[in-house]
């Protein structure tokens, strides 16, 4: 893969167990130049998190930089969701610990990286509650024309799954997220119902045993058996929500999109944090956010298994 066709991306996290496959997934895959790895707290504490992250990134020998940042939303408290990710975030596999962050904040880092890009150069990718990124774009909001790209894996356009409104990384920031898809960026919305066909059974963990030997491929098969089955998924599995947002980067036939209008709820009230997608134009709003719906789900996981068979 020439550079020229590798895209550069940041990308921002809350490790988490999927996005430790989403982060090895980045960095196994050539069509992405992962340049940043931005944190916030959110499936657990930053501290966590930030640990996670650098022990993802080294687990896989990567010297991407990776840069703390935001400890809270911008309005109140993150909600850590650690009966999916466990009190450690990583279900309780225990991983070598990672080399150390770089100094300052990630919003900083996210601007420095942007001030020397040109126009559009950027891809980034959002997989946590998106406070880093509103942090960043909303004091420099210039920035944003270096930016070609956002995916976000976030929202639903039916039911939550941190409150029956809300997906839990809208839900965490909505503010932050409404800051994104005010920016005028082209905007990739990875919701709960495509992340839901991304969904991981015992089969597809076997598979990827069946696919290699490393030290990262190992450390995901057993984050995946170790992942409790959700209930929203009547019990089959759990969906792997994170990974699905780089493969729409790596592998975009995998996927069927269509354009829709998207806002989201920033009141007090129950519905904090619902994206309101208007998948059939029954709103005003225009139809500017790549909304993913399909997903070749054993194309997805053959992807993953393939990629991460390559790392250390
Ligand atoms: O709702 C799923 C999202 O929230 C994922 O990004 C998961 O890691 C959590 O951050
Ligand atoms: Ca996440």
């Amino acid at each position: 893969m020439s550079s020229a066709t590798r895209r550069p991306v940041i990308l921002d996290c809350d490790p988490g167990t999927d996005d430790a496959h989403a982060l090895w997934l980045a960095l196994a895959s050539p069509e992405i130049d992962l340049r940043l790895v931005t944190v916030s707290g959110g499936n657990v504490g930053l501290d966590r998190t930030l640990a996670n992250a650098l022990a993802v990134t080294g687990l896989a020998g990567a010297c991407v930089p990776v840069a703390r940042g935001a400890e809270r939303p911008l309005l109140g408290r993150f909600r850590s969701e650690t009966a999916v990710h466990g009190d450690d975030g990583l279900a309780g596999v225990v991983l070598p610990r990672g080399g150390e962050a770089i100094g300052g904040l990630a919003a900083d880092a996210i601007r420095d990286l942007l001030r020397g890009a040109d126009p559009g150069e950027f891809t980034v990718v959002g997989i946590a509650p998106p406070t880093n990124l509103a942090l960043a774009l909303a004091t420099e909001p210039a920035l944003a024309a270096r930016i070609g790209e956002i995916v976000l894996m976030a929202g639903a356009w039916g039911e939550g799954n941190w409150t029956p409104a809300a997906e839990f990384n809208a839900a965490s920031d909505p503010e932050a997220l409404a800051v994104l898809l005010g920016l005028g960026v082209p905007v990739t919305l990875v919701t709960l119902e495509l992340t839901a066909q991304a969904l991981v059974t015992p089969a597809r963990i076997e598979a990827l045993r069946r696919a290699g030997g490393g030290a990262c491929l190992a450390a995901s098969r057993r984050i995946m058996e170790a992942t409790p089955p959700s209930r929203r998924m009547g019990g089959r599995g759990h969906a792997l929500h994170d990974p699905c947002a780089v493969a729409w980067l790596v592998a975009p036939e995998l996927f069927g999109a269509r354009k829709a209008a998207v806002s989201v709820e920033c009141g007090q009230g129950p519905g904090r944090g619902r994206t309101h997608v208007d998948r059939w134009g029954k709103t005003k709003g225009e139809a500017t956010v790549t909304l993913p719906e399909t997903l070749d789900a054993d194309g997805f996981f053959a992807l993953l298994a393939e990629r991460l068979a390559r790392l250390p």
